[in-house]
Order: structure tokens, then C-alpha cells, then sequence
């Protein structure tokens, strides 16, 4: 199958790339090949590539950023998702759309489904989900695939940044009052090939299964990989003063993934193991 991929230098990306490739023909698309914010470029580049299917996965994931740049916020989540529903219609591919848990508010109690409302709290959520309604408007066949708190390879994740952190000494303060599931990025990589093998469109959660703490997965970190006495405080997401609110679950139950009769993606746990034996998080 033909299947392009936009954003393919971000973290996420880089997964899909590394996993697609091995029995698929891949065009992988950095921002610098392709600025999903220019409508012709995009048009241009789809009807170039013809792929059968384009994997949306270009996006701004800072989510303070967003929230103090919400402009370039709506330009590239919202309006740049846009542009390559239109570009996958007039090039005749499928669409998976890769989103966001900060699609909902957090004031459900139990883990979300594909069915509850999504409420955006913030800028960032807000602009993913209005790439969304533009993916599912403009583009009958499409995959919206929600996945949250990812780390792996190849970019900015809390692993890297806490490590890196408690490997310089420093004192750790991580919150206690979100939780959400960790999800690893060559773990989803798979799961998005799985369901781009059939046209079973719609709207999906797919993380690794189980979920914690940002405290929670902090200690997980350091008990496996990190210096031996490095102190880490749990405090409130109030003590943090970020400029963009977070929600306090977004904890996003595979309940579609359950429903078709698919196996789980495995324990957040065991696919950080596996990521802290990566050699770019040698100490
Ligand atoms: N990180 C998470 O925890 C998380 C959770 C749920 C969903 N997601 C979603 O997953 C996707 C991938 O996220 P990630 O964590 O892999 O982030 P990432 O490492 O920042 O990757 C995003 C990529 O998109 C590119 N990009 C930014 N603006 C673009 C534009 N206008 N046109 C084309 N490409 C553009 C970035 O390029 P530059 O680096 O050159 O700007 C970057 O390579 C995003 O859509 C994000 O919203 C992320």
C-alpha cells in the first residue's frame, strides 16, 4: 500500500515511519518537505505522491504553546488538518487523523470512550478537535486515532526530560491529580498499521493499556532507570501555574479496539522498559 506520512520527523512520526516501512511503500514528510498549512503545497504534494492512504500526524503538540500562541495554534491543528482532508479527497486516499486525550475535559470519572463528548479545555485540545470535525467532514474514509502521554524515540517526552533531569540532580516536583495512560510510540505505530489494513473508519482510542499518575509513571521511571536518592515530590497541577489547564482523566478506554475482538496493546510498563533500554537514553 502507498501511505504518506506528514510530520514524519516528529516523534510519533519517526515511529510510523520506522514500522510502515517494512511492508509498505512510505513517503515520509517532514515540515520542512511539506507545510500542512499551505493549501496548494499540500494539494501539490498528495496529488504527486497518490497514496492510498495519508497518515495525519503533523500537528503543534506544545500545549502551552498553543495556549499562548492560539493563531498559530488554529493555523496548524485546525486549518492544516483541513488542508490535507481536502488534498486526501481530490487525491482520492484515506485519512487517519492522529489526536489527542485533551479532546475531553477530565471531569468524567471513569476512562473515556469513542462515544462521550469531547469538551476541550484548553487551546491546544480545542484545535486538535477542530481537526477533527474538518477530517471527518471533509474526508468520508478516515481513522480519528486518539492516543495520549506518548514517549518514545526521537523527541521531546517526559522519559527523556525527567531522566535528563534527575541525572543532573535535580530535585523533582511532579503532579499527582491527572492521570492518563502512557503510550509508546512504536507500540501505536503498530496499532495504527493493524487498523489502516481495513476500512474500519471512525474514532479511536489507542494507548497502552492500564494508566497512572504523572507521579506514578515519574516513580516507575526512576525506580528502573534513575540515579539512586533522587528525590520526587508529588504536588497539585495548581502548584504548577502552567498557562494552559490539563485534564484531571484522560484516561482513554480502547473500547472500540475491545469491541472488534483485538488483544490489548500491552501494559504501559512494559513498553517503557523496553523504551529505557533504548541507547538515547543511556546515562
Ligand atoms: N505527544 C503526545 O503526548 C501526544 C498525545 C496525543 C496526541 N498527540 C498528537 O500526535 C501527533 C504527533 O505528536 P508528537 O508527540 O510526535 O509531536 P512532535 O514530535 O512535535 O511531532 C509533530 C511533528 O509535526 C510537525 N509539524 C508542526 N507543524 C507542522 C506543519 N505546519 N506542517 C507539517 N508538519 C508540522 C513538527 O515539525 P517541527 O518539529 O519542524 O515543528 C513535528 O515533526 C500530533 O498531532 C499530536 O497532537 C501527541
Amino acid at each position: 500500500m502507498k501511505i504518506l506520512i506528514t510530520g514524519a520527523g516528529g516523534m510519533l512520526g519517526r515511529a510510523l515511519g520506522d514500522t510502515l516501512s517494512a511492508e509498505h511503500d512510505v513517503t515520509a514528510v517532514t515540515r520542512g518537505d511539506l507545510d500542512v498549512t499551505d493549501l496548494g503545497r499540500t494539494l501539490a504534494a498528495l496529488g504527486r505522491a497518490k497514496p492510498q492512504v495519508v497518515i495525519h500526524a503533523g500537528g503543534w503538540a506544545d500545549v502551552d504553546g498553543c495556549e499562548r500562541d492560539p493563531d498559530r495554534a488554529w493555523r496548524v491543528n485546525a486549518l492544516g488538518s483541513r488542508n490535507v482532508a481536502v488534498a486526501c479527497q481530490e487525491a482520492g486516499a484515506a485519512c487517519c487523523y492522529i489526536s489527542t486525550d485533551y479532546v475531553f475535559d477530565g471531569e468524567k470519572r471513569d476512562p473515556y470512550t469513542e462515544f462521550d463528548a469531547p469538551n476541550p479545555i484548553s487551546c491546544y485540545g480545542a484545535s486538535k478537535l477542530a481537526g477533527e470535525r474538518y477530517v471527518q467532514t471533509l474526508t468520508p474514509r478516515h481513522w480519528i486515532v486518539r492516543s495520549s502521554w506518548l514517549f518514545g524515540p526521537g523527541g521531546k517526552n517526559f522519559v527523556k526530560t525527567l531522566l535528563t533531569k534527575a541525572r543532573a540532580g535535580q530535585e523533582l516536583r511532579v503532579v499527582d491529580d491527572q492521570v492518563g495512560s502512557p503510550t509508546y510510540t512504536s507500540d501505536l505505530a503498530r496499532a495504527i498499521s493493524r487498523l489502516i489494513g481495513g476500512p474500519h473508519y471512525g474514532i479511536w482510542h489507542l494507548t497502552n493499556n492500564g494508566a497512572c499518575s504523572w507521579h506514578r509513571f515519574a516513580a516507575a521511571i526512576l525506580d528502573a532507570a534513575g540515579p539512586k536518592g533522587t528525590r520526587l515530590e508529588p504536588i497539585g497541577s495548581k502548584d504548577l501555574q502552567r498557562p494552559a489547564p490539563r485534564p484531571r482523566n484522560s484516561v482513554l478506554r480502547n473500547y472500540c479496539w475491545t469491541l472488534e475482538g483485538w488483544p490489548p496493546l500491552r501494559p504501559w510498563g512494559d513498553a517503557l522498559r523496553e523504551y529505557l533500554a533504548h541507547p538515547e537514553l543511556s546515562a
